[in-house]
């Protein structure tokens, strides 16, 4: 039995808890969170996409407010760790010394320093450590680079990604609108799409951005071209600037010779391929969303079992350079090269 700590039970931490508690052979037997009234507070709904509802049994784990308290006394074999953006750098890096697998939330860190630094304590230590770029495990996202990296609907000619919502007002200090702890609308919402773009195409040569601003000056909206030097025309939309009433929409159209790919998670159906020729049809996907389709991937990784790479720790290091590349060009209003 693989034993789960989870440090972070906000939005994501109850959002894993409901992921390990699906997954046989492994239990959460330790929690960790500073917010002393997290009982009573786990009881609210948060988060902008479903499935951080589920009933916690707080009695059957042991509780902590201190994350060394936990590392000490838990005997533990993994963590999840759904901290605030500007704290997965140095806690990564305590638990992989600890000797613990750590399945660490996106965006990895706020800058490639810090990514650089986990990278190494997790190759020195020999455990594993995944970043939680669960886009890729989406079934619709996967299917969709299945579909493109069989080639049979012949070249993407152009692929649009979308990602928009509210500011999340979630979290207990409003950290995410602190743009030096979140790393703002791109790093922290946006970079699911730029990790997916790169999933998709590769490193672009070159990103070029817009960005709107809300009246603090921090961007709240972003939009992408991704640049590869050939004809096709990549971009992605990323905010948090619309109001309430919008609810949350996660969408892509991939635009190939022979065939368009098609996902809007408001839409009913959501997912359907539109073929040059007969009708358009929905393909059969994986079962579960892409949260617990990347932990059951970690747990196979902890357990020593072959699995396809999907996600490596350069690639998430690479999002975060792409996103400060785009963060850089909206502020000097030119492209951006890359590599
Ligand atoms: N993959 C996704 O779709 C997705 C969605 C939302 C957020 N995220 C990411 O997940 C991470 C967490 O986001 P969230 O929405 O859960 O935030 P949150 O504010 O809801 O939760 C963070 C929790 O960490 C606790 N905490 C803060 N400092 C602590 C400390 N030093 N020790 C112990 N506990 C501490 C807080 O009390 C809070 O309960 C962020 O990096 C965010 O970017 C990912």
């Amino acid at each position: 039995m693989t034993k789960v700590g989870i440090v972070g039970f906000g939005f994501m931490g109850r959002m894993h808890y409901r992921c390990w508690k699906g997954l046989q052979g492994a239990e959460v037997v330790a929690i960790c969170d500073s917010n002393p009234n997290i009982v009573e507070d786990t009881k609210k709904a948060v988060g902008n996409i479903g499935g951080s509802d589920e009933e916690v049994d707080f009695e059957r784990v042991d509780l902590y407010s201190d994350f060394k308290e936990m590392l000490a006394g838990g005997d533990l074999d993994a963590l999840s760790l759904t901290l605030p953006t500007y704290l997965h750098a140095d806690y990564s890096i305590e638990a992989l010394s600890a000797g613990l697998n750590v399945l660490c939330e996106k965006p990895m860190a706020l800058n490639v320093k810090d990514c650089e630094r986990m990278i190494s304590a997790a190759k020195k230590s020999g455990k594993v450590l995944q970043i939680g770029h669960c886009v890729r495990f989406w079934p619709e996202y996967a299917k969709a680079k299945e579909i493109v990296d069989g080639g049979e609907y012949g070249d993407v000619i152009a692929a649009t990604f979308q990602r928009l919502g509210a500011v999340p007002t979630w979290s207990i200090d409003n950290w995410f609108i602190d743009e030096k702890r979140s790393g703002g609308a791109a790093l922290d919402l946006h970079i699911h799409d730029t990790d997916f773009v790169q999933y998709l195409f590769g490193t672009p040569k070159a990103v070029c951005s817009i960005g709107g601003e809300a009246p603090s000056g921090n961007v709240v909206h972003i939009v992408t071209q991704y640049l590869y030097g050939d004809r096709k025309a990549v971009t992605a939309e990323g905010g948090w600037a619309m109001m309430p009433g919008f609810g949350f929409e996660m969408s892509f159209n991939i635009v190939m010779e022979k065939g368009t790919i098609v996902y809007d998670l408001t839409r009913d159906p959501a997912f359907k391929v539109c073929p040059a020729e007969g009708d358009a049809f929905t393909p059969e996907v994986e079962q579960g969303d892409g949260y617990t389709l990347q932990t059951a991937h970690f747990a196979k990784m902890i357990a020593g079992e072959d699995v396809p790479s999907v996600t490596t720790l350069e690639e998430s290091l690479n999002s975060v350079k792409i996103v400060q590349a785009e963060k850089e060009s909206v502020k000097k209003q030119e492209k951006m090269p890359l590599a």
